[in-house]
């Protein structure tokens, strides 16, 4: 069995698609939702799943390696950010070295980085009047959406789009292959 942590930070949309992927796979399990946010959403859904959630806070996530011992605990194998805003630090990096993917909503190098997350995306993308956006899917380092791409896919951009709907084409990408990448990036490890 390997086990996936998901670390979300909001409402965890793309999380509760990976849940439900994996629902009935007896091969791959959702063993943690991890999230810096008491109140986000994502664990609300945790809860209605039953999969025990862990809420992290900054002081401990940078200052020590405490987390290391709840993803040792849960025997995580593999970790996905699923909308999750803070930056890896280097000693969580290196504990999953190519084990721990981001989805970015937009089609990187462009529009990633600090700040550089959500709505800020579409509107930049929509601003600078791209004719297509889409999302990455890259394995994390210690820099912000810098880690290797794995995988990108597209949605064109019709000129009377906002970034409202910019979000929406990409959010069904993201719903559809986010969970069929990390089924296969898991299949092979
Ligand atoms: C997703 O669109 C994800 O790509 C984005 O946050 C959203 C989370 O939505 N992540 C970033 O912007 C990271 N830079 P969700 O909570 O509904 O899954």
């Amino acid at each position: 069995m390997k086990n996936i942590a998901i670390f979300a930070s909001g409402t965890g949309s793309n999380a509760k698609k990976i849940v439900a992927h994996f629902r009935d796979n007896t091969a791959i399990n959702v063993a943690l939702i991890v999230s810096n946010k008491p109140t986000a959403k994502v664990l609300d859904m945790a809860n209605d799943n039953n999969i025990p959630t862990l809420i992290i806070n900054r002081a401990d996530f940078y200052k020590s390696t405490s987390i290391l011992d709840d993803l040792e605990k849960y025997q995580i194998d593999f970790i996905a950010l699923a909308g999750f805003l803070w930056l890896i630090p280097a000693y969580l990096v290196k504990a999953f070295p190519n084990k721990m993917i981001n989805i970015h909503p937009a089609l990187l190098p462009k529009y990633g980085g600090k700040g550089m997350y959500g709505h800020h995306v579409h509107k930049a993308v929509c601003k600078n009047k791209e004719t297509e956006s889409g999302i990455t899917l890259h394995y994390v380092n210690e820099h912000y959406d810098e880690g290797n791409i794995i995988f990108q896919a597209t949605c064109p951009i019709a000129p009377t789009d906002t970034p409202t709907d910019i979000a929406g084409n990409v959010l069904k990408l993201e719903h559809y292959y986010f969970p069929r990448i990390l089924q296969s990036l898991l299949s092979d490890s």
